[in-house]
């Protein structure tokens, strides 16, 4: 059986955001089916896996959607038009957003990442290289509210979200997020939307790209586990866990699972659970798209005027609508 829970924080010693993090993470775990939001993937570790997992072999998608931008930047940047407000969703380590500078030239560039200090130090690296762009980077948890700071110009704004991240929503989150995407554009002005979107393939493909054979997948997944016990003073041992990750056809999505290796008790300040062995943690699923359930899912969420581009396997697709 596991540890004792690690000492944390005193309640009067926590904000009302670790309160809210602390209750968000007791109910998935108190679930059936338990579950951890994937935003908890993203620690300082678990970030630097993330970018790992994008150098892989099996995993596709960041070279593909790379490809992509290569061959079409004159299209895709006569399509989006220069002197755009450049918002970065999950902006990571700006790598993205720094290639379409040369063809965007960005009025101003806007990072938003949940993960602070990351952030910071690609922000800083990039004002160096980039000193006529203006930078305004925000630190914010975007999938709950696209509220921005005063300080981010209001006009002709281009949100872009590449990566596939929006695969990390369920269809109707996804919707939702885009329609709050479409609610803070002005109504008139050219914004829109340059999204990355990883398409419905053969499964044995997908099923490699998310359970590589060197194990940095299954690291990337276990060490959320880490960051749970730092946020919830809980005793989870990643040893005691499995990675799963594989995927399901029917639900057009890859899951990623993290399966108790024994029968254990993982305990934390205020409550406890056991878990049988081979009972599950769903931690994250990544959907996957036909060219039609883009075009369905933008037009749905208020935008119009869209145009796609494809790697020659049509594995992925780049993206751009307007606000209609
Ligand atoms: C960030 N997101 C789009 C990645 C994906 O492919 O869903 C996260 C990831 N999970 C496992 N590998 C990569």
């Amino acid at each position: 059986m596991s540890q004792p829970a690690r000492s944390i924080q005193r309640p009067w010693q926590q904000t009302p955001e670790d309160l809210a993090v602390r209750a968000e993470l007791e109910a998935g775990l108190m679930a059936q089916d338990a579950v951890i939001s994937p935003k908890y993937l993203y620690d300082p570790l678990g970030s630097k896996l993330f970018e790992a997992i994008c150098a892989l072999p099996e995993y596709y998608p960041t070279r593909t959607e790379a490809a992509i931008f290569a061959a079409h930047a004159s299209d895709i940047a006569a399509a989006v038009g220069t002197g755009v407000t450049l918002i970065d969703l999950g902006a990571g380590n700006c790598a993205k957003a720094a290639g379409l500078f040369p063809a965007l030239k960005p009025r101003q560039y806007v990072p938003i990442d949940i993960s602070a200090d990351f952030l910071r130090d690609a922000v800083d690296g990039l004002r160096q290289t980039f000193p006529d762009i203006p930078m305004h980077e925000v630190a914010m948890d975007f999938s709950a509210s696209l509220e921005l700071p005063a300080t981010v110009n209001r006009d002709r704004r281009l949100f872009f979200y590449p990566g596939s991240s929006l695969g990390n929503f369920d269809p109707q989150q996804a919707l939702a997020f885009l329609r709050r995407m479409r609610h803070a554009l002005q109504i008139g002005e050219a914004g829109g939307v340059l999204l990355g979107l990883d398409l419905v393939k053969d499964s044995g493909v997908l099923d490699a790209a998310y359970d590589d054979e060197l194990g940095v997948t299954a690291a990337f997944n276990l060490n959320m586990l880490n960051h749970v016990n730092r946020l919830l003073g809980a005793d989870f041992n990643p040893r005691d866990w499995r990675h799963v990750g594989f995927y399901n056809a029917e639900r057009q999505r890859v899951e990623m699972h993290l399966e108790a290796r024994r029968d254990l008790i993982v305990r934390w300040e205020g409550g406890r659970r056991t878990f049988l062995q081979g009972e599950r943690i769903h931690t994250e699923n990544s959907h996957k798209f036909t060219p039609e359930d883009i075009l369905d899912l933008l037009e749905q969420a208020g935008f119009g005027d869209c145009k796609m581009w494809f790697d020659p396997q049509r594995w992925f697709a780049v993206c751009h609508a307007r606000a209609r």
